[in-house]
C-alpha cells in the first residue's frame, strides 16, 4: 500500500477520482472493434452464439450491465451467473457458449472454481476480464481483456467496476459488429462516445458538493432503497452494495416496476429511496414509481439528467448529471452512487477502505 494519497482523505476517494485516467487508459490504442480487443482468433471468434458470464461482488454487477447491452447492441443471447452458485449447480452446457469471466483480481475463488467447472463441462471459448495480468484466470482463459484500472486498494471497489464496464461495451460492439449490425460511419460515432468518457466523468465528479450535502441527510437513516430500471437496474444494486458495505446502513435495490410487489410496504418518511433516473424509454415508467413513493411519504433522491422535467419539491431532491450518454449511461450514472456511499461512511467514521468482515480479494471459499 505504498500508493500515495495525493490530496485525498482514503484510497477509495483517490480511486473515485482517479476513473476518467483509469477509462482513458482502457480506452487507449483502441481504433475499432473487433477480436483482437480480446486476442481472439478470427475464425474462433465467429463461433459462439450465446454468452454466459461469471462474477462475484462489484464484478457480478458488471456482468448484470453486459447482459444489457449484449443483447440490445448485439443481439447475442446472453446469461449472467454469480460464480459461487454456477459452480455448484447442475447445468446443461451448450459448447456454442462464450464463458466470459469478470474478476478485478483475476483470483477470487468462486469465479476461478466456476470457470475450471465450465472447461469441464466442455467448454473451450473462454474470456477473462481482469484487471491483473498475471493473474490465474487471464492464465487459464483462451482470450483476455485488461482493464488498466491500476491498482485499487481500496476494498469496495469502484474504478476497476467502471473499466469492466468499458471493456463490456467494447465487447457488445464488436458482436455488433460480428453480426453485421454495423457501418464504417457507426464505429467511427461510438468510438467518438468512447473517447468523450472521461471528460464526462470530469463533470460528474465536479457534482461531489452537492453529494456531500445529500450524505447529511443518510448518516441518520438504517435503511435505504435504490430504483432503477433497465440497465440501470445493476447500477441501483451496485449502489445498494456500496453504501452496505462502507457505511453498514441496511441498503436494497429494487427494479422500480416491482415496488408494488413488495418494497413499497418499507416505503415510510424514514425511508430515503435513491432513484437512477436517465432520459431514456423507461423515465416515463419511471416517474409513476417514483410517484408510487411520494404517495407514501418517503423521501426520494433522484439523480437525472441535464434536460429532464423532474424538478426538486417538497420530498423529492434531485442532481442533475451534466449530459445524458446513451448507451454508455451505466458508466456515468454509478459515479454519483459512489461518492454518496463514500460520503456518508466518512461522516459515519468508518474504516472506509478496510470496512469490517470484508477482504479485497476472496482466495479461498
Ligand atoms: C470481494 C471484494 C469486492 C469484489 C469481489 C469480487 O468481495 O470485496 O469488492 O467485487 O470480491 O472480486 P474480483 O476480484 O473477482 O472482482
Amino acid at each position: 500500500e505504498s500508493v500515495d494519497l495525493g490530496p485525498y482523505q482514503h484510497y477509495m476517494q483517490k480511486e473515485i477520482f482517479e476513473q476518467p485516467r483509469a477509462i482513458g487508459d482502457t480506452l487507449a490504442n483502441i481504433s475499432s472493434f473487433g477480436p483482437e480487443l480480446f486476442h481472439a482468433d478470427v475464425s474462433e471468434w465467429n463461433q459462439f452464439d450465446q454468452i454466459l458470464i461469471l462474477a462475484c461482488g462489484t464484478s457480478y454487477y458488471s456482468a448484470c450491465v453486459a447482459k444489457y447491452w449484449l443483447e440490445d447492441i448485439a443481439g447475442i443471447p446472453t446469461q449472467v451467473e454469480v460464480a459461487s452458485e454456477y459452480r455448484y449447480r447442475t447445468s446443461v452446457p451448450n459448447v456454442k457458449t462464450l464463458i466470459v469471466v469478470v474478476s478485478q483480481s483475476g483470483e477470487t475463488a468462486d469465479t476461478l472454481a466456476a470457470l475450471r467447472h465450465a472447461k469441464a463441462l466442455g467448454h473451450s471459448y473462454t474470456l477473462s476480464i481482469c484487471n491483473v495480468g498475471s493473474s490465474a484466470m487471464v492464465r487459464e482463459t483462451k482470450w483476455s481483456f485488461l482493464t488498466k484500472a491500476g491498482t485499487e486498494i481500496g476494498v469496495a471497489s469502484t474504478k476497476a467496476f467502471t473499466t469492466q464496464l468499458v471493456a463490456l461495451y467494447l465487447l457488445a460492439v464488436s458482436l455488433s459488429k460480428r453480426a453485421g449490425r454495423m457501418t464504417p460511419e457507426s464505429e467511427k460515432q461510438l468510438l467518438r462516445e468512447l473517447r468523450h468518457l472521461p471528460k464526462a466523468l470530469h463533470a460528474v465528479l465536479a457534482l461531489e458538493p452537492q453529494i456531500i450535502a445529500w450524505s447529511n441527510a443518510f448518516v441518520k437513516c438504517e435503511n435505504a432503497l435504490f430504483l432503477g430500471r433497465g440497465m440501470h437496474y445493476p447500477i441501483a444494486l451496485e449502489g445498494a452494495l456500496k453504501l452496505k458495505e462502507i457505511s453498514y446502513i441496511h441498503a436494497e435495490a429494487y427494479p422500480a416496476g416491482e415496488l408494488k410487489h413488495g418494497p413499497l410496504a418499507l416505503v415510510t418518511e424514514k425511508m430515503p429511496v435513491v432513484t437512477v433516473a436517465p432520459k431514456d424509454e423507461l423515465l416515463e415508467k419511471l416517474k409513476s414509481n417514483m410517484q408510487e413513493v411520494k404517495a407514501r411519504g418517503g423521501k426520494l433522491y433522484v439523480f437525472a439528467d441535464q434536460d429532464t422535467d423532474i424538478v426538486s419539491d417538497e420530498g423529492i431532491h434531485v442532481i442533475r448529471l451534466p449530459e445524458h450518454y446513451g448507451n454508455l449511461s451505466p458508466i456515468l450514472h454509478v459515479v454519483p452512487l459512489q461518492l454518496l456511499a463514500y460520503h456518508t461512511a466518512c461522516m459515519l467514521g468508518t474504516d472506509v477502505d478496510k470496512p469490517r468482515n470484508l477482504a479485497k480479494s476472496v482466495t479461498v471459499e
